[in-house]
Order: C-alpha cells, then sequence, then structure tokens
C-alpha cells in the first residue's frame, strides 16, 4: 500500500522515527515534510540522529498566523496528493501539520489515519484541541495511546476503526536511550550531575504570547533554588525578544538558558534530571516514562493519568509554587502503572495497516 504521511513538527519527526521503520518493512512511504519547523535544532537534526528517511517532499511553508500557515500547507499538499494518489494517508499529533494533512486527504477522499488520536485537555481555546478533534473525525483509522484517549473518542461517537496501541513516543524512547546513553556527552558539557538539576521547556501559546504571564513563568523559575536548565523554544525566544525580557533571564539565579537540543541529548537530559518543568505533552510523558516527578505548567493536560498517579503537578495560576514544588519534587509516588503501552504501537500500527490493505484494494 501507498501511504503518504505527513509531518512538520518537532514531536512528529520523533514519532516518525518509530513509525515509518515499521511501516517500510510492508509498504511503500512517500514522506512529507511541511516545513512548519525549520531551524536546525527544530528539525535536521533529528531526521540525522533517529535515521529518519529524507522526506520526498519539503513544502517549506515556514512560520505564519495560522490561517497563513495552515493555507500554505493546504495549498501545496494538495498538490502533492493528487500527484501522489496514495491509498492511505497518516498524520500525527495535533499541529497545523496534523490538520491541513487530514483536511486535504480527507477532502480529496484519500482515506486518512491519525496517529496520536483521541487526546483532549477540553479547552477549545488552545489551537492543538482544535486540530485534533476535527483530524479525529474526519480520519477513519484513528490509533489511541491510552484508555483514556479511547473513552474521548467514545464519548464523541467515534466507535468505528479505533485501535489502541500504545505511545509511539515510547517506542522511540526504548528504541534510542541506549544510544543516547553512549553517544551524549550533554551532562559533561553542560557540567550537571545526575538529580542536580531541573530541566525546563515551556512553548505554548497560552504561557509565551501574554506578556505578563511569560514573564510570570520566567520569574518564578529564577527564583529556584535548585540549578534550572531552560531550553529556549524558537516561539518562547521570539517572543522574549519581542517582550523586552531577554535579560531577564540572562544570568539570573540558578538558570541557565540554553538552545534546543537533538533528541539524544534530550533524553540523557530528562532522565537524569531531579524534576521537569514544562507545558510540553511529549516532555510530560517523558518525564513519566523515565520516572521523573513532573511540573507542568497549563490548567490541564491531555496526560491526565500521569497527574491522577502523582507524577505530574498541574500549575495553572499559581505560578509562584513553582520554587517550592521544584525544590520538594525528591519523593516519588510509589505506584507506576503503564499508561503508554509496551513499546509496540508502530509496530501494531504497521499490522493493523496491512489488514486495511485488503480493504483499500476490494
Ligand atoms: C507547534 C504546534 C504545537 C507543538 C509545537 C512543538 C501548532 C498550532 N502548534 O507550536 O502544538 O507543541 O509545534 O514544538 O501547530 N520558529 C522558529 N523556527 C522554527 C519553528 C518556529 O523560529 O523552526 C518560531 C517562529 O517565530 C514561529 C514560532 O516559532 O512563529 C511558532 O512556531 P509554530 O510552528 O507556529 O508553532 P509552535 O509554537 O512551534
Ligand atoms: N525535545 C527535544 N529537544 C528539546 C526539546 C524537546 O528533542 O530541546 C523533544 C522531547 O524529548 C519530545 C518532543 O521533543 O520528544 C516534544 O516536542 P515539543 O515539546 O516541541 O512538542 P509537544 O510534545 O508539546 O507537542
Amino acid at each position: 500500500m501507498k501511504i503518504l504521511t505527513v509531518v512538520g513538527a518537532r514531536p512528529q519527526f520523533i514519532k516518525a522515527a518509530a513509525v515509518s521503520r515499521e511501516l517500510r518493512g510492508s509498504h511503500t512511504e512517500i514522506l512529507v515534510h511541511t516545513g512548519q519547523h525549520y531551524d536546525f535544532l527544530m528539525s535536521e537534526v533529528f531526521f540525522r540522529e533517529l535515521e529518519v528517511p529524507t522526506p520526498d517532499y519539503d513544502l517549506e511553508v515556514g512560520s505564519g498566523s495560522h490561517a497563513i500557515q495552515s493555507g500554505r500547507m493546504m495549498i501545496r499538499l494538495e498538490q502533492v496528493v493528487i500527484k501522489e494518489r496514495p491509498d492511505r494517508m497518516l498524520v500525527y499529533g495535533d499541529t497545523n501539520s496534523t490538520l491541513a494533512g487530514a483536511l486535504v486527504g480527507s477532502k480529496l477522499q484519500i482515506p486518512v489515519t491519525h496517529v496520536e488520536a483521541g487526546l483532549r485537555s477540553f479547552n477549545k481555546s488552545m489551537p492543538e484541541e482544535i486540530n485534533r478533534i476535527l483530524t479525529d473525525h474526519v480520519c477513519d483509522l484513528l490509533f489511541t495511546p491510552t484508555d483514556a484517549a479511547s473513552r474521548n473518542l467514545a464519548g464523541e461517537g467515534i466507535n468505528q476503526g479505533v485501535y489502541q496501541v500504545g505511545d509511539v513516543m515510547y517506542d522511540a524512547l526504548l528504541q534510542h536511550i541506549m544510544i543516547a546513553e553512549k553517544k551524549s556527552s550533554i551532562l559533561d558539557r553542560l557540567k550537571l550531575r545526575p538529580r542536580d538539576y531541573v530541566l525546563a521547556t515551556i512553548h505554548r501559546a497560552a504561557n509565551t504570547d501574554d506578556r505578563v504571564r511569560l514573564e510570570a513563568i520566567m520569574q518564578a523559575i529564577a527564583c529556584s533554588e535548585v540549578s534550572v536548565i531552560l531550553l529556549l523554544h524558537p516561539r518562547t525566544r521570539d517572543r522574549l525578544k519581542e517582550f523586552g525580557l531577554e535579560k531577564t533571564m540572562q544570568g539570573v539565579g540558578n538558570v541557565r538558558v540554553i538552545e534546543p537540543v537533538g533528541y539524544l541529548d534530550m533524553l540523557v537530559l530528562e532522565k537524569n534530571a531531579r524534576a521537569i518543568l514544562t507545558d510540553s505533552g511529549g516532555v510530560q510523558k517523558e518525564a513519566y516514562l523515565f520516572n521523573v516527578p513532573c511540573i507542568t505548567v497549563r490548567k490541564e493536560t491531555e496526560w491526565m493519568e500521569t497527574v491522577e498517579a502523582g507524577w505530574n503537578t498541574l500549575v495553572g495560576e499559581s505560578l509562584s509554587l513553582i520554587p517550592e514544588l521544584i525544590q520538594n519534587t525528591q519523593s516519588e509516588p510509589q505506584s507506576h502503572p503503564d499508561f503508554y503501552g509496551d513499546g509496540t504501537a508502530a509496530k501494531r500500527i504497521a499490522q493493523t495497516l496491512e489488514l486495511h490493505r485488503d480493504r483499500v484494494s476490494e
């Protein structure tokens, strides 16, 4: 079967690293990069390190407002899909690249598969929530990572074509952690000792686009008594600059601000952190998978099971609690259920697509 996969943003390259490998065993894959993320450290580094196949097409859409970015993606992607005429398309997650792929495919009557389906924050002010809901409702094959995600789909009346396979990010983590521990020298380079630092990432629009909130988050991080390594997403970098807040974080307290890192360095930084502070979906989950307590700078999360199990604390409005939470994250909960499957999600996806091959050719 000829499958056209659409990727465009950092977490999608990591998910594709796990899934493409399996897909290509039994299917032909055409990989399309929308160009949503384009900096070396947001894109190419993942293709190199994780041996993600070189995209067959790069749509080079770059950044822009939601409408400009999504519109460019759809116009350029439509041409590729018409030319390639795939049997099926595949999209990951909840970014603008995900929705563009789902809309273009479904309107050209190509069946579309959604990997990481069913997640909900129940907060429609998030662009990602809109992307996920719309994507799930036009896809015919939906691979969910968790019980909660499968329940969410059932709650919206989506019962056909739903397969709970586990989380492909867990597959990616298992596939790369040993390589990362062998190859990465990030702890030495940053002179970090295991469990002696907190790893932080902030990039959600709700946290970065509002000057007052961004400043409050940065000030709370700066009050930490434990060393903090803050990996600066380009969105956050740009907003700090735009709001004249760049200097607030330079040489402040125990905070070190550095550029984003590749996935191998990231896994090592996460695994050895004393705690993780983040608003990233993927990073919350990786914190859990590495048994590292997480503080999530959001009011809600799509990964509620990590909160219910005691490993993740949501900090929405009470940002002033952050320094104290960082200080007190040494005690770990006793139970650690396998919420994210057994690391074979990608294999199950490829096998299920194999079953659907017959339906496509019928
Ligand atoms: C996007 C996704 C978000 C996901 C995140 C992963 C949407 C709506 N959001 O958010 O769900 O969690 O990716 O990281 O799709 N920029 C650069 N270089 C780059 C990429 C971006 O400088 O390579 C800057 C630009 O100023 C751009 C801004 O970052 O305007 C935001 O990029 P964009 O892709 O629109 O959204 P993200 O915040 O990255
Ligand atoms: N990540 C990375 N380097 C970084 C920050 C994140 O490799 O500097 C990885 C991280 O390990 C996870 C993924 O990127 O696998 C998460 O992506 P991001 O936070 O950009 O998006 P989200 O998951 O919130 O959509």
